[in-house]
């Protein structure tokens, strides 16, 4: 059974007063999300992440299709407990301590006693906030927030974790944190669905991907198959002692030689001729260092299927 199951999932927002048109944020949405593993769901501003999100927590209605965790329909009461939510913009009690808030989750959940307190000690250390456990929300930065949140959200273990755009209002550094306690989390056996506009935070640890857009599934798979789908890959090959222009079998093959020094970067267009030309680089003497295919990117993908580039955020700065 699928951790989440979405199908032609619709929802309308009626306005508020007569004359203004409805939107409609899910046009028939679907995709599942599988146990054990990381989903990214990938869509620019609008797309209708947050919609569908807490249609699966129960916490808005659809307007149409299905929306299913653990086989149940969402919102279900005992499901619910099986579940970690990370909300967009998460409501905190402004003068709990960081402590004290995770405690008010914890005995929400259930918890109590040394196995709620061994809990918190764990979790702030975890988000990397055990320094700040005394401070009061109120005087917390938004990263700080949203590593707090994230706690919150995993305070009595769930088998499924949802979290709206984790990695959001996170320098460099709290993003990699994020990831990689994302990726802990399905090292132990737990599902993870994450929202996010950052293509290279799904490139980098996400199994598989459903791209939204406009409330509808633009495309769904592996990160990897999507990643290299109708796009040419290209192979890079550095070699050195030789003048790849005067051997044949590799100017023919080649879309581009570049030279610096010795050394010689040779692309060709696909993997067709790879081992041809490192046999002729061999038969003339010179030395092979490396071989790397070039994967295509889900940016690509977009750009492919939308004609419009992927739209980029001036405020989040990706570490390579
Ligand atoms: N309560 C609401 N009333 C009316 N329209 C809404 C409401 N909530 C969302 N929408 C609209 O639904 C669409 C999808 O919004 P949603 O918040 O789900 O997008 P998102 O993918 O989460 O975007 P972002 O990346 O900016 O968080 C948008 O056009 C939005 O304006
Ligand atoms: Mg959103």
């Amino acid at each position: 059974m699928d951790a989440i199951v979405v199908e032609e999932l619709r929802k309308v927002f009626k306005p508020g007063w007569p004359g203004r048109p409805n939107v409609t944020a899910l046009d028939g949405l679907s995709f599942s999300v599988r146990r054990g593993e990381i989903f990214g769901f990938l869509g620019p501003n609008g797309a209708g992440k947050t919609t569908t999100l807490k249609i699966l927590m129960g916490l808005m209605r659809a307007s149409g299709g299905r929306a299913e965790v653990f086989g149940k329909p969402a919102g279900d009461v005992q499901t619910r407990a099986m579940i970690g939510f990370l909300p967009e913009s998460p409501y905190f009690y402004d003068y709990l301590t960081a402590e004290e808030f995770l405690a008010f989750y914890g005995q929400l959940a259930g918890l109590d006693g040394v196995k709620l307190r061994e809990r918190i000690v764990e979790l702030l250390d975890l988000v990397g906030m055990t320094e700040a456990r005394h401070r009061q929300l109120r005087k917390f930065s938004k990263g700080m927030l949203q590593r707090v949140g994230l706690a919150q959200a995993l305070i009595h273990d769930p088998e499924l974790v949802v979290l709206d755009e984790p990695m959001s209002g996170l320098d460099p550094i709290g993003r990699k944190q994020v990831r990689d306690l994302i990726l802990g989390l399905r090292d132990r056996g737990k599902t993870v669905c994450f929202s996010t506009h950052i293509i290279p935070d799904v490139e980098m640890i996400c199994d598989r991907v459903g791209v939204v857009v406009k409330g509808k599934l633009l495309a769904s798979g592996p990160v990897d198959e999507l990643m290299s789908r109708g796009q040419t890959q290209t192979v890079e090959i550095v070699c050195e002692g030789i003048d790849p222009h005067a051997v044949n079998a590799i100017h023919a093959s080649a879309t581009r030689v570049i030279e610096r020094g010795r050394r010689a970067l040779v692309v060709l267009p696909g993997s067709d001729r790879v081992d041809e030309v490192i046999r002729a680089i061999h038969a003339h003497g010179g030395r092979l260092m490396s071989v790397t295919p070039q994967k295509g990117s889900l940016e690509e993908l977009f750009f492919a299927q939308t004609g419009t580039p992927w739209p980029a955020d001036p405020n989040v700065k990706v570490p390579a």
